[in-house]
């Protein structure tokens, strides 16, 4: 398996970016990876978020950093999960360099979905990524009036939707009590973030044997298997 670095971006706050990047990272530990976190947020929620794992048993497999280095491609961890503050300077642009895959969580909102086609022409003009690297993961979308346009927005832009994640109750309480996610969440809610975990893990297989567009992957209904 190659080294997997994931940025979770959108210049919109308060979309559920640092939430997806806590569960990645700790679904990755669960599942015997090497994890390095890096905080490029200065809220520092990403850091907080793992406070607890200095005192477990998956303390020796974790690592934080606040700055993102390109000898970071060399770290001795398998996956590198990147948390971006809700703005596009240069800290985050590299950070969309660097990654193989950034996540883009939108709500069901304008001022959410709006930076979008801004953030994916810049990544495939000026970082030679294919806008496949650049999936949307949709947060909390429901029968509204408000997510129907929004769903249009994506479906007419042609952006990928790599999951969907409904709004659970006990999300809120769980990161802020500092519990492993996986085991906090029954199997029903967990289940797409376990499958945004492997198709994350399946896609950068594809990047790594040169395919070079992985809309499949995001469009593919995952079973639980081989990752
Ligand atoms: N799937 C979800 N269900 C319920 N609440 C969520 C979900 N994802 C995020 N949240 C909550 O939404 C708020 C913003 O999420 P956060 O991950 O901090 O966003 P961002 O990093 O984009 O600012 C937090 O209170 C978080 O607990
Ligand atoms: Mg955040």
């Amino acid at each position: 398996m190659s080294k997997i670095a994931v940025a979770v971006f959108n210049r919109k706050g308060g979309v559920g970016k640092t939430t997806i990047a806590v569960i990645l990272a700790q679904i990755a530990l669960i599942r015997h990876n090497r994890v390095l976190a890096i905080d490029l947020d200065p809220s520092e929620n990403f850091t907080s978020a793992f406070g607890f794992l200095k005192n477990t048993s998956f303390g020796n497999y974790f690592r934080t950093k606040k700055t993102l280095e390109d000898s970071d491609a060399d770290c001795p961890e398998d996956w590198i999960v990147i948390d971006c503050p809700p703005s596009l300077d240069d800290t985050t642009k590299h950070a969309i360099d660097f990654a193989d895959i950034t996540i883009i969580p939108v709500r069901p909102d304008y001022f959410s979905l709006s930076p979008v086609a801004m953030i994916t022409a810049m990544a495939e003009k000026h970082y030679n990524k294919s806008r496949s690297q650049l999936p949307l993961v949709k947060v909390g979308f429901d029968t509204s009036s408000m997510a129907k346009v929004a769903n249009q927005i994506i479906n007419d832009g042609g952006y990928p939707v790599a999951e969907e994640f409904a709004l659970h109750k006990s999300i809120p309480y769980n990161i802020s009590s500092g519990r492993i996610w996986s085991m906090g969440l029954t199997a029903r809610s967990r289940q797409p973030y376990e499958s945004l975990y492997r198709k994350i893990t399946k896609a950068i297989d594809r990047l790594s044997e040169g395919e070079d567009d992985i809309h499949a992957v995001w469009a593919s209904d995952e079973e639980e298997g081989e990752y």
